[in-house]
């Protein structure tokens, strides 16, 4: 007899994965992660592979996991090589992990690294290091897992990125965890970083936003590839996802869901383009965000807010996207 569950109105979706794997894909990614790029070196010169499958097995002996599709044509390398090494990324490194996730011929270009372990490649600034030895394989369905031995770590006074729901994230303390920081967090030092504080603003915006996004049928996703694409038309979703920092499987899901609303369209080949569909919708969400703005900046300085604007335009700019 089949397990019924009490209803629950905040259910997305449930089902068999065999049925539709995009949607397992969507529920396996409300698992979060950090983000590593797993090296290795062959004779052909260094190999290097984005992967958030990274997982600790066991501290005694010191063992991890990761684990790789059986379609990369970096398999045969890691398979053969004795040791790989485990550069787990801080929250500045998207880059990093948008440049190891394409499949080119040249993904180290003029990229800086140093040979550790076995001639592993070891990039500077990440927030942690595992210099292994690649003691078995197994076979994992489309993937093979690799475990390795650690012989060497490291990590670093940096925050880690992170990967949730399809997308990079940054970590934040929960509200309700006890911190050992300080208790009056809004008095701590730490508080003036722009970076936590640009997070905590954002976080509130954005769940605040939510209920407006519902109303135009598109989550933030979705919202971000519309967007992308009024003004980039004809990008292909590799290019939207390194733009709009969304990992390449959350852009393909999102694009699927705005093809069968018709609010974009495939342009052979590889090519997107929003439809009048699309470019109604977002222009619906914009009048939203200029109201919603409105709203949320009420009360404030109006100078404040402008030289705020400012200062988050020309950090944008530096991004260069
Ligand atoms: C955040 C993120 C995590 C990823 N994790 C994995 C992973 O654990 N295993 C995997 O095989 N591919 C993973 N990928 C995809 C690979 O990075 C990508 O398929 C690979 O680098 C393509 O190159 P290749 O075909 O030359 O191997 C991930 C990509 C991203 C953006």
């Amino acid at each position: 007899m089949e397990n019924k569950h009490p209803a629950d109105p905040q259910l997305l979706d449930e089902g068999d994965p065999a049925l539709d794997p995009r949607a397992f894909r969507r529920a396996l990614g409300q698992f979060a992660t950090g983000v590593t790029v797993i090296t290795t070196a062959t004779a052909d010169g260094p190999v290097a592979i984005t992967a958030n499958s990274f997982s600790s097995v066991s501290l005694d002996p010191p063992l991890v996991l990761w684990s790789l599709r059986k379609q990369s044509r970096n398999l045969p390398a890691v398979q053969g090589a004795p040791h790989f090494a485990i550069n787990v990324l801080a929250a500045d490194q998207i880059a990093l992990s948008n440049r190891f996730s394409r499949s080119t011929d040249d993904k180290f270009g003029n990229c800086d690294w140093i040979p550790g372990l076995g001639g592993c490649p070891l990039f500077a600034g990440v927030a942690a290091q595992f210099e292994c030895r690649h003691v078995s394989a197994h076979d994992g369905g489309d993937h093979m897992i690799f475990i390795g031995h650690v012989e060497r770590y490291r990590w670093f006074d940096r925050a880690s990125l992170l990967f949730a729901q399809g997308r990079y994230a940054l970590a934040l303390d929960h509200p309700s965890a006890p911190s050992d920081l300080t208790v009056d967090a809004a008095a701590h030092p730490r508080d003036d970083f722009f970076l936590p504080l640009l997070v905590r603003a954002y976080s509130y915006l954005s769940g605040a936003f939510d209920e407006h996004r519902d109303t135009e049928g598109l989550d933030t996703n979705q919202t971000r590839v519309l967007a992308f694409l009024a003004t980039r038309s004809g990008a292909s979703a590799e290019v939207i996802a390194r733009l709009a920092f969304l990992g390449v499987s959350a852009v393909e899901d999102a694009i699927a869901k705005l093809v069968g609303m018709g609010c974009v369209a495939p342009r052979p080949p590889g090519a997107l383009a929003i439809t009048q569909e699309g470019l109604d919708r977002l222009n619906r969400i914009t009048a939203r965000a200029h109201a919603f703005e409105e709203q949320h900046l009420a009360g404030l300085d109006v100078n404040d807010v402008a030289a705020t604007r400012r200062v988050l335009l020309a950090l944008a700019k530096r991004d260069g996207s």
